[in-house]
């Protein structure tokens, strides 16, 4: 899976390393920068206008499927779609490793939301086996994993902590439902790359922080905290990442019900208390553990980083087909 052996697929934050991160950010910034032109659009659009993407999303999502959609079109990639196995032929008993198996017959990306954890990882192998090894990007599979809202993370957190020595030695805040948050789980992972990087997870005893990653910090040597007093961590915290509560994997017991998420939501009075270059984030969507008051704070970064999620996956795209290179010297020549 590492990025100049084979075919690039990008399934879980772990295959991320801190060369890596770095390289797509820069190269993000600098796409950012080429596309203030419409030459500079045009070329974008001409590198990867011979491709073609399968969009494969079987469960729901707005910035995931747009910005993937939409870095395609920036790159000239042609895209398709399902977005429901009932207008497949899985509705008539086909397996799901056949009808992806079968979208890399005709495309050469494949992009993949699943509620299965490993899936993406499972089709990956499957296809490297086969005479069509297309790339498989993980765009989130189940309670597990959402490597590209990571990156995207990272490149966000990066850029607001330009001129203040980057990421290295921040204190970076979780809060609200983090057992079932995908996109926790992998940021929490990419986060171990960078140095002196203090974490903390201000959850519910219910939906606390999965016990795996907690092995991953301790194994990677990273400082944590896990408490359920949201109100005292966030004031001395250089990011605070939100998320809300994932009540679509409740069972029966439905345990949302039973817990107080309230105490684990920003508010506009809360801002006092901030640091004053704090920033605040959150993947999206939101229900109301961010009040709506507070989009209009400098230290809201929540729809930058929707924005920010474009441009780190025409990147990481770009990067999938080594065009990184071609990039970076169309940047040289002309910018
Ligand atoms: N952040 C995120 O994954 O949002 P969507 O579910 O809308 O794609």
């Amino acid at each position: 899976m590492r990025f100049g052996e084979g075919v690039y697929h990008c399934i879980k934050a772990q295959q991320f390393s801190h060369d890596f991160l770095e390289e797509i950010c820069d190269l993000a910034d600098k796409i950012r920068q080429i596309a203030n032109t419409k030459a500079g659009m045009e070329y974008l659009s001409s590198i990867l206008n011979h491709k073609q993407a399968m969009l494969y999303f079987v469960q729901p999502s707005t910035r995931t499927f747009l910005s993937f959609y939409s870095a395609c079109q920036i790159l000239g990639i042609k895209c398709a779609e399902v977005r429901d196995p009932k207008t497949s032929s899985e509705i008539k008993g086909e397996s799901e490793e056949d009808t992806v198996r079968t979208f890399s017959s005709y495309f050469d990306l494949i992009i993949m939301r699943h509620p299965q954890a490993n899936f993406a990882e499972k089709i990956a192998a499957m296809l490297d086996g086969t005479e069509r090894p297309v790339p498989v990007i993980n765009a989130g599979s189940g309670k597990d994993q959402h490597p590209t809202q990571a990156l995207l993370d990272v490149y966000t957190l990066r850029r607001s902590f330009s001129h203040r020595g980057g990421i290295d030695g921040k204190q970076i805040v979780f809060a609200g439902d983090l057992l079932r948050g995908r996109t926790v789980r992998s940021l929490s992972t990419l986060l171990t790359k960078y140095r002196d990087v203090k974490q903390y997870f201000a959850a519910p005893p219910e939906f606390q922080i999965g016990q795996d990653i907690l092995d991953f910090l301790d194994e990677n040597g990273t400082d944590y905290v896990l408490t359920d007093d949201f109100e005292a961590v966030i004031k001395g915290a250089d990011a605070i990442y939100m998320t809300r509560l994932q009540d679509e994997w409740d069972g029966a017991d439905k345990t949302s019900a039973r817990v107080e998420i309230e105490r684990f939501s920003l508010r506009e009075r809360h801002l006092r208390t901030l640091k004053a270059d704090a920033v605040i984030l959150h993947p999206l969507p939101r229900r109301l553990e961010i009040d709506v008051a507070i989009d209009s704070d400098p230290r809201a970064g929540y729809w930058r980083q929707v924005r920010n999620g474009m441009w780190a996956r025409v990147a990481l795209i770009a990067t999938t087909f080594r065009r990184d290179r071609h990039i970076l010297d169309y940047y040289l020549t002309n910018l």
